[in-house]
């Protein structure tokens, strides 16, 4: 997906994919998957998800990056916290407390930037990316995170020709053979979206399914 792709979306306000309220699985499996409560959690393509909110007012510093200033600025105005905007390069950083929205491309992380994270909370950033770019994202992600960071991911999968994504469908077999030569993978829950499902209707699917995934490094450590 090029850049311009979306800030052409977030420009036109066409952010259907927000959902201005807690993801129902962040709440559901975060207490199982962060049981210390004050891990750092890294946040891919994190939009303007209130889930930072939510994961920062539980006591976790986090980090989020997305390439989109509109919303970076909203995220933070909407949550009627002033940030400190620290312009830079390759990201400028929008800084409340321990709660970080870093402007720019994820590509350029370096594992450096991310030292200090436990666990990562990746909703719709990996199904918001074609194939060949779910490939490069799984493969720069896994160089980046230190050793024994987890992943809870979120899915969305429908048949293949009844819609041009984003959200791409991503089948739980593809998210084996992106990530199964690294991490052990439990699926945590698969739920089933029938056609009276507002998202499915919407997109005029005949049924689509959701999973959640727990992915745990299997390096020796
Ligand atoms: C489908 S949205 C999901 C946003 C968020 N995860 C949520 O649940 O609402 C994907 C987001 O990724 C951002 N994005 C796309 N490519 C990116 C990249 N290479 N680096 C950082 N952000 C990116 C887009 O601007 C968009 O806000």
């Amino acid at each position: 997906m090029e850049h311009e792709y979306w800030h052409n979306r977030w420009a036109n306000d066409e952010i259907g994919f927000h959902e201005g309220s807690v993801n129902k699985f962040l709440h559901e499996h975060w207490p199982e998957f962060a049981p210390r409560g004050n891990e750092t959690v890294f946040v891919p393509l994190c939009g303007k998800a209130v889930d930072m909110w939510w994961l920062y007012e539980r006591g976790h510093p986090v980090i989020g990056v997305e390439l989109n200033e509109i919303a970076c600025k909203d995220f933070f105005e909407e949550g009627n916290a002033p940030a400190n905007v620290k312009p830079g390069e390759p990201f400028t950083r929008f800084v409340h407390d321990e709660l970080e929205l870093w402007c720019g491309d994820f590509f350029q992380l370096v594992p450096d930037d991310l030292r200090h994270v436990h666990l990562v909370y990746d909703r719709a950033a990996l199904i918001a990316l074609p194939p060949t770019l779910r490939q490069e994202y799984v493969q720069h992600l896994v160089a980046i995170l230190p050793e024994k960071t987890q992943i809870l991911l979120v899915t969305l999968d429908y048949q293949d020709d009844e819609m041009q994504g984003p959200p791409f469908n991503v089948s739980d077999a593809e998210v084996h053979s992106l990530y199964g030569e690294d991490y052990d993978i439990e699926q945590l829950s698969l739920q089933v979206l029938t056609r009276d499902h507002p998202f499915v209707e919407r997109k005029g699917l005949s049924g689509a399914t959701e999973s959640v995934f727990r992915l745990k490094p299997n390096s020796p450590s």
